[in-house]
């Protein structure tokens, strides 16, 4: 399943790497090689961040 359309980051991949990452979620993006077009994945992407505990997305 796909998190963000515009850039085709799965949703599995980007979980992978939110505990190493330690950013928010255009960090993770920039890790992934990618930077937020339309942005509306940002939300649900954030969502995912503090489903997992990361601190950024305090
Ligand atoms: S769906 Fe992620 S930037 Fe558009």
């Amino acid at each position: 399943m796909y998190l963000c359309i515009c850039n085709a980051i799965r949703e599995k991949d980007f979980r992978a790497l939110a505990p190493v990452c330690g950013g928010d979620a255009e960090a993770i993006y920039r890790e992934l090689g990618h930077q937020p077009q339309c942005r509306q994945c940002l939300d649900e992407a954030e969502d995912i961040l503090a489903e997992l505990g990361c601190a950024a997305a305090a």
